[in-house]
């Protein structure tokens, strides 16, 4: 059995969550648990009608209340067999990026043991992806070891046409099964 950590952010493209999710669970030898952030649970339907364990900031803080409790950004890199990112908006790469942690999912991601695969799937208005800020910081992930699934050139849900709309759920799902071999 794997264990497969999956993260969303506050892109639009979360709206594939239940898809991604679906997929997963056809695989028997992996385990999924969901880490969200506060926003990207706009795009997610109730987080209880995903079938899969999912993990809020309110999680993080209600585990700890006294010393020798379980801190769960540290259990759940201890956990996971891999992570993978899929929806990572352009606030949390930067925030990743610079090393900042201050979210559930940003502190597990400030926590990883890069002997284990990273990988992300950024989404975003082409506007924000050819800002010159963008490529610089995925450089930066990538040279510590993250995989990064390029971003799609399509309409988004914006109706802008341009790169930025996340990998296909088909990408995403070969490269975790790509690494979990
Ligand atoms: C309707 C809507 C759609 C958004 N879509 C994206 C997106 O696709 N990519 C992105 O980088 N930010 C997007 N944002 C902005 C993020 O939600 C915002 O930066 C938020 O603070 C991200 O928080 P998080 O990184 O903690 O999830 C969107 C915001 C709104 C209101």
């Amino acid at each position: 059995m794997k264990n497969v950590l999956l993260g969303c952010t506050g892109s639009v493209a979360s709206i594939k969550i239940p898809e991604i999710l679906e997929k997963l669970k056809e695989n028997s030898e992996i385990s999924v648990k969901l880490v969200v952030t506060e926003h990207s649970q706009h795009f997610l339907p109730p987080l209880e009608s995903l079938g899969v364990d999912y993990l809020t900031d309110t999680h993080e803080w209600d585990c700890w209340k006294s010393r020798g409790d379980p801190v769960l950004h540290i259990e759940l890199r201890k956990w996971a067999d891999i992570c993978i990112v899929a929806p990572l908006d352009a606030n949390t790469l930067a925030k990743v990026a610079n090393g900042q942690a201050d979210n559930l999912l940003t502190c597990v991601l400030r926590a990883w043991d890069f002997t284990k695969p990273i990988v992300v799937a950024p989404a975003m208005n082409t506007y924000m992806f050819e800002h010159p800020v963008t490529r610089p910081q995925l450089q930066t992930i990538q040279g510590w070891g993250y995989t990064v699934l390029e971003p799609q050139v399509k309409t988004l849900v914006c109706g802008d046409k341009g790169t930025g709309a996340m990998a296909s759920v088909e990408t995403i799902l070969e490269s975790i099964n790509s690494v979990l071999v």
